[in-house]
């Protein structure tokens, strides 16, 4: 195995910037006695945006990266007068939702950031979404403390997720949260899973092996090794056949089985939730996402006929074809966040497709594709932004505003699939290298990271602006 060390120059990129400085005040109260969210006063204050640059080193870098040093990418953009974007306002509550929201506050708070009014749609697959289904997972966890069961009935589910919907609107977020992530009432009941009392649960599952595995997950190595995704779905499995419906039947799997097993998952993680502190458990939940989330694209490719006309038979005529290969793109590159081992995949998926169109040559270097190109775009420099493949939550600072990394290690070019490689290629394997994983995540403290910041920037980065 070559090691490297690199500096990896991550880059937080604030875009609340405005000229005159303004103050908002958030101002949440409960109206029902029984969600005893705290009264909590937040003083937003925007002020003019800066750039801030995150030197960290010691990060594996990406087998097919080049020896080229990676090129720091800062936006410059022309600074333009913003209003702020929120207006917090007070959540109307049912008051008909038992769940203990004081439990998860900051769990609530991270997760109105990480699913920003108009941020939400492009951050949902990465960001935005799996910290929403923690927080539902953890919410329902530590209420089971007092409630006993580790499932809502339906018209609770109803309730509460309106409500969390109506606290996280009030701080900020998308307001349609439900359709952007697919949740539903039914996502919070036990569904198909025939176990939902904490006493069941323990009296079926080994929790004390159950908890050993999943207390501490190696956000490294997890992907890999499955060390607590298996003894989650092997307590999923025992749950699952609790009533001696095995799953196999002569040989057969039983229909809806399977669903049944994921269902009984969802148990299981909120048992976990319930026995781990809310932000560990928030770690645990986004670090077992985060395996299943890299192993795709999100991406939807367009048709590739165009692609093909100009590019295929032998190309006579480069300039065309990789003009209809960049106007191609574009339309990628105004879809979503991806991570970094995510456009990996989107590379493969793409080559692999046009292939099937005829084209052998290699396009990606013909037409100088980078992995980065895969990713939206930001900045009027036209840069793109590929996220670490641990993605972490947007920050919303009261003086710098709001900020997420980039991992500047994708200035790479994509790589072509080789033909005879018939699967994409595993990250689990040894001999290639993962993509930056953040190196503070093992120390659990990401105050260690080492910002840099630049003052005389003013990075009005704003990705309404080029989305338009
Ligand atoms: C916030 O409230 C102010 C004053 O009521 C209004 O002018 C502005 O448009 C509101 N902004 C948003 C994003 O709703
Ligand atoms: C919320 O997301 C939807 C897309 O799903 C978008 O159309 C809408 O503008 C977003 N809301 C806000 C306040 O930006
Ligand atoms: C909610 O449940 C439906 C099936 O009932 C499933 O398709 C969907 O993925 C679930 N959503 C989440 C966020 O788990
Ligand atoms: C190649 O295509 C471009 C644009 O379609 C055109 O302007 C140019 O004349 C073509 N070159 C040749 C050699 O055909
Ligand atoms: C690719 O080439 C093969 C043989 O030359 C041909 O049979 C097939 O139709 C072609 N496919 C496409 C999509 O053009
Ligand atoms: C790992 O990848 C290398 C080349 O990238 C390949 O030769 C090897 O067979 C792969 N090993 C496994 C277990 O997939």
């Amino acid at each position: 195995m070559r090691e490297r060390l690199s500096l990896n120059l991550q880059l937080f990129i604030f875009f609340l910037c405005l000229y005159e400085s303004n103050c908002v005040q958030m101002d949440i109260v409960p109206d029902s006695e029984r969600n005893s969210l705290p009264l909590l006063y937040q003083h937003v204050q925007y002020q003019q945006g800066s750039l801030l640059v995150e030197e960290k080193a010691d990060i594996l870098l990406p087998d097919t990266s080049p020896t080229k040093a990676p090129q720091p990418f800062i936006p410059l953009l022309a600074p333009s007068p913003l209003t702020p974007y929120t207006n917090n306002t007070m959540p109307r509550l049912s008051g008909l939702c038992t769940l203990k929201f004081s439990a998860a506050d900051s769990m609530i708070s991270t997760t109105a950031v990480d699913c920003l009014a108009s941020f939400a749609p492009f951050l949902a697959n990465v960001i935005c979404c799996p910290q929403l289904q923690a927080t539902l997972v953890i919410l329902i966890g530590q209420s089971s403390k007092d409630s006993g069961t580790l499932a809502l009935d339906m018209a609770q589910a109803m309730h509460c997720l309106s409500d969390v919907q109506e606290i996280l609107t009030s701080q900020g977020a998308n307001e349609t949260l439900q359709t952007i992530c697919s949740v539903y009432p039914s996502n919070l009941t036990e569904a198909s899973c025939p176990v939902k009392d904490v006493n069941d649960f323990e009296s079926i599952v080994d929790s004390t092996t159950l908890l050993a595995a999943c207390e501490k997950v190696d956000p490294v190595n997890e992907c890999c090794t499955q060390i607590c995704q298996n003894a989650i779905s092997e307590a999923a499995r025992k749950i699952a056949s609790r009533d001696g419906l095995s799953g196999i039947n002569d040989a057969h799997i039983l229909p809806g089985y399977s669903a049944r097993l994921d269902d009984c998952k969802s148990i299981v993680l909120r048992w976990l939730a319930s026995r781990i502190d809310p932000l560990p458990a928030k770690q645990v939940l986004r670090r077992i996402s985060n395996c299943n989330l890299n192993k795709f694209c999100p991406l939807i490719f367009p048709d590739t006929q165009h692609v093909a006309k100009r590019c295929g038979n032998g190309i006579n005529n480069k300039t065309a074809c990789c003009s209809a290969m960049a106007k191609y793109i574009s339309h990628l590159q105004k879809q979503s966040f991806i991570t970094n081992l995510q456009a990996l995949d989107c590379a493969a998926l793409l080559g692999r497709q046009l292939q099937k169109m005829n084209i052998s040559a290699n396009l990606y270097d013909l037409c100088h594709i980078s992995l980065k190109d895969f990713s939206l775009q930001v900045g009027s420099q036209e840069s793109g932004c590929l996220l670490p493949s641990l993605p972490s939550d947007i920050t919303l600072d009261q003086y710098t505003g709001i900020g997420f990394i980039c991992d500047l290690n994708d200035n790479i070019a994509a790589p072509w699939p080789s033909t005879s490689q018939l699967a994409s290629v595993s990250s689990c394997n040894k001999t290639v290298k993962m993509p930056a994983l953040p190196a503070a995540t093992t120390s659990g403290n990401d105050q260690n990271e080492n910002y840099v910041m630049l003052p005389a920037m003013v990075a009005c980065f704003m990705i309404v602006a080029i989305l338009k």
